[in-house]
């Protein structure tokens, strides 16, 4: 694993770094967008990791002075919430080849940034969407968004998508509608979803995290799925990350 993930919650939390290496394009040489900059450790990495690609980096904040300078990187400014901000975005990308999607984590927000950057990728891209656990019924952002009641999300939709596609028959009308019931995706939409997509790979952490998110901590209860601080090492809406590949 490279040294610039090893301190990232990728890895020592979520464990996503094995499942990345098994499904991330080899290499780039076209554009790399990831909505979400934080500290710029993941844009260090990718800029090791394609040496050939353009990466952009799209974030609420402008530019921090953590964040790496380097001629092939361009950030933006651009807030997830606001639907005509991110299709300007995309469509203003040349030669899409993937999208990391690690910004918000709200629910609204990874399927706005789904749909346009579905439809922005190059035939064969990959999109990343990143800790899609927050658009799980059980997790807190998923409640302040749809509070006691029944969502649509990029979540249950993928799924259901994944498993339509996995049947490997065409979808018919009424899955169709099942699938669209709901504020995120209209019918249109998942029809869309339904002949772009060629795959989907889900990962879920099913064992324990390296070490503690909060406290750093090795020490854990293992049949309280604790950690000695505290915090819960095993929920049920937590460490969940899906790579869908656009059709060739
Ligand atoms: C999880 S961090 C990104 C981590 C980074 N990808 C990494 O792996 O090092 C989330 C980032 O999303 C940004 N963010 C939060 N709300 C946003 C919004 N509405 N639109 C765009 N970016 C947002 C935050 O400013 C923060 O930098």
């Amino acid at each position: 694993m490279s040294p610039l993930l090893a301190t990232s919650d990728k890895s020592f939390w979520h464990g996503y770094t094995g499942f990345y290496a098994r499904h991330f394009p080899k290499e780039i040489k076209g554009s790399i967008l990831e909505f979400g900059v934080f500290k710029g450790n993941s844009i260090r990495w990718l800029l090791t990791e394609f040496p050939n690609a353009t990466i952009f980096g799209a974030d609420i904040l402008p530019v921090q002075p953590e964040w790496p300078i380097d001629a092939r990187v361009t950030y933006i400014e651009v807030d997830q919430g606001h639907e005509a901000q991110v299709a300007e975005l995309v469509q203003n990308i040349d030669h899409l080849e993937l999208i990391i999607e690690d910004g918000s984590h709200v629910p609204l927000h990874q399927s706005t940034c789904l749909k346009h950057g579905m439809s922005a990728l190059m035939p064969g891209g990959t999109y990343v969407l990143e800790d899609i656990h927050t658009s799980h019924p059980a997790h807190s952002q998923y409640k302040d968004e749809f509070g006691n009641t029944l969502g649509q999300t990029s979540l249950s939709v993928l799924l259901g998508v994944e498993h339509l596609l996995r049947r490997n028959q065409p979808a018919t009308t009424r899955e169709i509608d099942a699938l669209a019931n709901g504020s995120h995706f209209s019918v249109a939409d998942v029809s869309q979803l339904l002949a772009q997509i060629g795959s989907i790979e889900v990962y879920k952490r099913t064992t324990m995290p390296s070490s503690c998110w909060r406290c750093g901590s090795t020490a854990f209860d293992y049949h309280r799925f604790k950690c000695e601080c505290g915090v819960d090492l095993m929920h049920e809406a937590d460490s969940m990350t899906i790579v869908v590949k656009k059709r060739r």
